[in-house]
């Protein structure tokens, strides 16, 4: 029967994954492991940075990010979204003004994640891009400190809306709509070009390119 075959899929599936995708992989997990009881799981939660050093070490099967790496010989596939999006506490004046301009951002102070990290890097590229100076007041190494910063009212962040829950106001946390945002991107699954993937981790990638956007809220 099919289900004796799901159970001949066994062993260990390595993943490294970069610090946001905490937020939904355990949503992805979840039912994977559910179809596949002989697959045990090792996931790796690492800042942009380190995982690309664990990918130049070959220390697991397969790696989840938001911007393949460049200057390495990799296969990527995108399988979700990744929607980058500027945030500020409820009370904020800027919350409910339509078509903020990105200028505008250049007044306030941003909460950023350490140096290493892909949201980081993406931030401070998106200012760069601009020609708007950007005013880091603050460095936090975790979404959800910055998240709690910036109901703090410390400053305003640019994250992925992945570290948000469905009802962000319940966090005191509100979306800005900011000329050009959100920026839409991809989340990516990354292997080493010509690795031959082992079993678990080919049908850990087969799982991916199915509709793992339904299992993951608000998405
Ligand atoms: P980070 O990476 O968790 O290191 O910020 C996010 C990303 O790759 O987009």
């Amino acid at each position: 029967t099919i289900d004796n075959l799901k159970g001949l899929k066994q062993g260990r599936l390595r993943i490294a994954a970069v610090t946001t995708t905490k937020y939904f992989m355990p949503r992805i997990l979840g039912p994977f492991c559910a179809q596949y009881p002989g697959i045990d799981i090792a996931l790796e939660v690492v800042n942009r940075d380190r995982l690309i050093d664990r990918m130049i070490r070959n220390q697991d099967d397969i790696y989840i990010m938001g911007v393949p790496p460049e200057g390495l010989d990799t296969e990527s596939e995108s399988f979700m979204d990744n929607p980058l999006i500027v945030l500020a506490p409820v009370a904020h004046p800027l919350v409910g003004c339509k078509g903020i301009p990105f200028a505008r951002l250049a007044e306030e102070s941003f909460l950023a994640r350490e140096r290493g990290s892909g949201t980081r890097m993406t931030m401070e590229r998106v200012f760069r891009e601009h020609g708007t100076p950007l005013r880091i007041k603050m460095e936090l190494g975790s979404n959800e400190a910055i998240k709690q910063a910036v109901a703090g009212g410390l400053g305003l962040a640019m994250l992925s809306r992945s570290t948000l829950n469905l009802n962000p106001g319940q966090e005191e946390l509100a979306e800005l709509d900011v000329e050009g945002f959100p920026i839409l991107r991809a989340w990516y699954v990354v292997w080493p070009k010509g690795k031959q993937l082992s079993v678990v981790a080919a049908t850990f990638l087969e799982f991916l390119r199915g509709h793992v956007q339904l299992f993951v809220r608000g998405q």
